[in-house]
């Protein structure tokens, strides 16, 4: 069977499962949408948005980018802020990033003559690393320096998106958060927690990852 044969023939038994387990689901579907949270994360496959945090369809309001990038220049990922924001009136905006990210290891590389769109995109990725040269330069191995950069990429993230006015004119801004998730136990970790304690959050959250890179 082909695969998106088996993938329709999927749908018709998931469709069926969900209507068996709660009849009203897709009528309450088909009524509307009001997810409390904007997803921006990597469109890298393993990340599913609602499958790592056991989320519904109605729950989340997603737009994933190779690195989750956050770019005022680029229509797609604004269309989908301001809608999110001034439409929906999401209460959080989760910036996800993982490890193990290929298009974060991608700017600490050389460019590949064969992606042009890549290269543009992640352009400002490759301007970060430069950014937090010394930093990075600490690790001896591409996949640490890669990991540790796609933490930083989080945080930059999360800084560009609560300074734009989309995110902070609105009259309760919705708040910002900063995760990234561990392909290697599933686990995502908090960098930024959009909450009042961030600081103690944030300490927290460096000083794990220092005492895993010592461990
Ligand atoms: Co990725």
């Amino acid at each position: 069977m082909n695969r998106p044969k088996r993938m329709l023939l999927e749908n018709i038994a998931w469709a069926h499962e969900t209507a068996h387990a709660d009849a009203q689901f897709f009528p309450r579907l088909a009524q509307g949408q009001s997810p409390k949270v904007l997803w921006i994360g990597c469109a890298d496959s393993r990340v599913p948005a609602e499958t790592v945090t056991n989320a519904n369809p109605g729950d989340l309001f997603v737009h994933r980018n190779i690195a989750n990038l956050f770019s005022a220049s680029d229509d797609n990922t604004m269309s989908v802020l301001e809608y999110a924001v001034r439409v929906l009136k999401v209460d959080h905006v989760i910036v996800c990033g993982h490890y193990g990210c290929g298009g974060v290891r991608a700017s600490l590389l050389p460019q590949s003559s064969d992606l042009p769109h890549v290269n543009r995109r992640i352009a400002p990725l490759c301007a970060l690393g430069q950014r937090h040269r010394h930093e990075l330069d600490a690790f001896s191995e591409l996949d640490a320096r890669a990991n540790r950069l796609a933490e930083l990429n989080v945080l930059e993230q999360v800084r560009l998106l609560r300074q734009h006015a989309i995110v902070c004119e609105r009259d309760e801004p919705p708040l910002v958060h900063g995760w990234i998730f561990g392909l290697h136990d599933g686990l995502i970790k908090v960098l930024a927690s959009g909450y009042a304690d961030e600081g103690e959050t944030q300490h927290a959250a460096r000083a794990q990852v220092a005492s895993l890179q010592a461990a």
